[in-house]
């Protein structure tokens, strides 16, 4: 397989669209999750104009492992009870930070990040895993982005087989 770089389009629908449809192909006949959410990342880091950090983090044992991301080496374990990772898999909802400075417990992993959106990911039923992307602009994410990035984890979550990790997600094989 070889990928290039589209000219993606600067309306953020569109390329949201783009993005999806290239998500879509990447991941297509893939079940297992690392492979996937690797490919993803790499894709979004690429696509996404003003970000710093995209990434995932996994349900391991009862806390957040980091997993598959683009960007700077960053915290390695999140407690559920700390940051906006944490916030987001404890409360199975998505967090979107304006300014991360404000959020009591924002870990920071990058001194760059300055806005912030987390959206869990299931399987079975349950929160497996979050996809985390950080950017240097405040108020870097609308929703827009909570939409369309709700709709690639929803690709996620129909394509990946969590019981395919070496992490302990408590997902069944
Ligand atoms: N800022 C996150 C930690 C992960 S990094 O952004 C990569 C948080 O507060 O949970």
């Amino acid at each position: 397989m070889s990928f290039t770089r589209p000219e993606y389009p600067s309306d953020k629908a569109a390329r949201y669209a783009l993005l999806l449809e290239q998500a879509d192909a990447l991941t297509d006949g893939i079940d297992h999750p690392m492979a996937s959410l690797a490919n993803i990342a790499a894709l979004l880091g690429q696509g996404l104009p003003d970000i710093n950090w995209v990434g995932f983090y996994l349900m391991d044992d009862g806390s957040l492992l980091l997993g598959p991301f683009y960007g700077l080496p960053a915290c390695i374990r999140i407690p559920l009870s700390r940051g906006v990772c944490g916030a987001a898999a404890r409360t199975d909802s998505v967090q979107r930070i304006a300014d991360v400075h404000a959020f009591p417990g924002h870990i920071a992993c990058d001194s760059a990040s300055n806005s912030e959106i987390v959206l869990p990911i299931h399987a079975q039923g349950r929160v497996v895993g979050v996809l985390d992307i950080d950017s240097p602009l405040l108020s870097r994410f609308d929703e827009t982005d909570e939409r369309c990035l709700q709709q690639l984890v929803h690709l996620l979550e129909r394509r990946c087989d969590f019981g395919q990790t070496a992490y302990r997600t408590g997902i069944a094989e």
